[in-house]
């Protein structure tokens, strides 16, 4: 009897007495374990006559029942309290100051980019790649500038060792050999036959031999290609009317198609827009002054023909732009490599934050 009470007073009294749940598993083990003081009380009632067996095991059964109620009622009471110590020390003010962070801004470059691809997006074009370090075949020879024809003279570059097989590399002149590389490609080439209109924008970088202030050796263009059955000069114009009024945001700008010549295109055409000069600053708009930011054309038969396709069937136009020229016009900058120089307050002052994604209904620039 004496041993049932003790046993008990001390077991209950772990219980209570445990800080944290670690203890707590020590005092249920010095109970309720193999070799606990309960298991052993558990382990004389053999040894009992059948009567006394009978009245003591029902007292040791309601012992262990009772430690358990207060094993569990601990658990949850020290649960809580660790819950709300953590809940005190993992407390986040949000009233502090928060540390500054650097934030940064996307070059004007790429936010041209973006710019020009949301206004053709809406057009139906999409936007296709080619590789900087082309073929002297995809560079000139398909767009109808056979090898030592003098109009190479006029796009000269940076000339890179042969591949293996001997073919001649170049850095890229232009960005117009994507136009080959798309119209070459099968399943264009399946889409026109099937009725359908190709209409691609190519942004990226572009490489010839000139630095100055309005040129540097690297630069970049976005070329537009629309190949199908019936496309003319009239979308041509259109296209480039609708396209420069919309990335300068003047809705009248007036603009001049001028004769050109391009080995790619014929006719060929080169588009100014209009401008004035007031006190030494530039205004895209209403004036008396122009400006070139293009060249233009419907694409060559020998192109098409170069590419795999029938001139007889297929025609449509092409364009080039420089994307550094219609930057520095659209916001004002003033010199050309300085978009190369990587001078943070160059691009503090003339980035673009780069959570806002231009497009025509939310508005492109700012
Ligand atoms: N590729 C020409 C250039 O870089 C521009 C151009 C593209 C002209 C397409 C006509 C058609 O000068």
């Amino acid at each position: 009897m004496d041993d049932l009470s003790t046993i008990r007073s001390e077991a209950l009294g772990a219980v209570q007495q445990a800080a944290d749940l670690a203890a707590l598993e020590v005092a249920r083990v010095a109970a309720l374990g193999k070799k606990g003081s309960v298991t052993g009380l558990m382990k004389t009632l053999g040894g009992l006559a059948p009567d006394q067996r009978k009245e003591f095991g029902a007292r040791v059964n309601q012992l262990k029942g009772e430690i358990e109620a207060a094993l569990e009622a601990r658990k949850g009471a020290l649960s809580a309290s660790a819950l709300s110590a953590r809940l005190v020390n993992e407390k986040i003010d949000v009233s502090l100051p928060t540390h500054p962070e650097g934030q940064g801004s996307l070059h004007p470059i790429g936010q041209v980019m973006d710019e020009v691809a949301a206004i053709f997006g809406e057009m139906g074009f999409t936007w296709a790649d080619g590789p900087d370090i082309e073929d002297d075949w995809h560079n000139f020879t398909a767009l109808n500038i056979p090898p030592d024809h003098p109009a190479r003279q006029m796009q000269d570059t940076f000339y890179l060792p042969p591949r293996a097989d001997g073919t001649p590399m170049v850095l890229r002149t232009h960005t117009s050999p994507v136009q080959a590389r798309t119209m070459l490609d099968k399943n264009v080439q399946k889409m026109l036959a099937d009725g359908g209109s190709l209409r691609i924008i190519v942004p990226g970088r572009t490489f010839r031999i000139d630095n100055d202030a309005t040129h540097t050796p690297m630069f970049h263009q976005v070329e537009g290609l629309v190949i199908d059955r019936t496309t003319h000069m009239g979308h041509l114009k259109g296209c480039l009317v609708d396209f420069c009024r919309a990335f300068f945001e003047v809705d009248d700008l007036p603009l001049r198609f001028r004769p050109s010549y391009f080995p790619f295109t014929e006719p060929s055409a080169e588009v100014d827009i209009g401008c004035s000069w007031k006190d030494g600053e530039l205004r895209i708009g209403a004036g008396d002054s122009w400006l070139e930011i293009l060249g233009s054309g419907m694409v060559h038969p020998n192109v098409i023909a170069n590419c795999g396709l029938d001139p007889a069937i297929y025609q449509g136009f092409a364009f080039g732009m420089g994307i550094d020229r219609i930057a520095m016009l659209k916001y004002g900058i003033p010199d050309l490599r300085s978009f190369f120089d990587s001078d943070l307050r160059w691009l503090r002052h003339y980035g673009f934050s780069a959570l806002e994604w231009p497009s025509l209904t939310g508005g492109l620039g700012r």
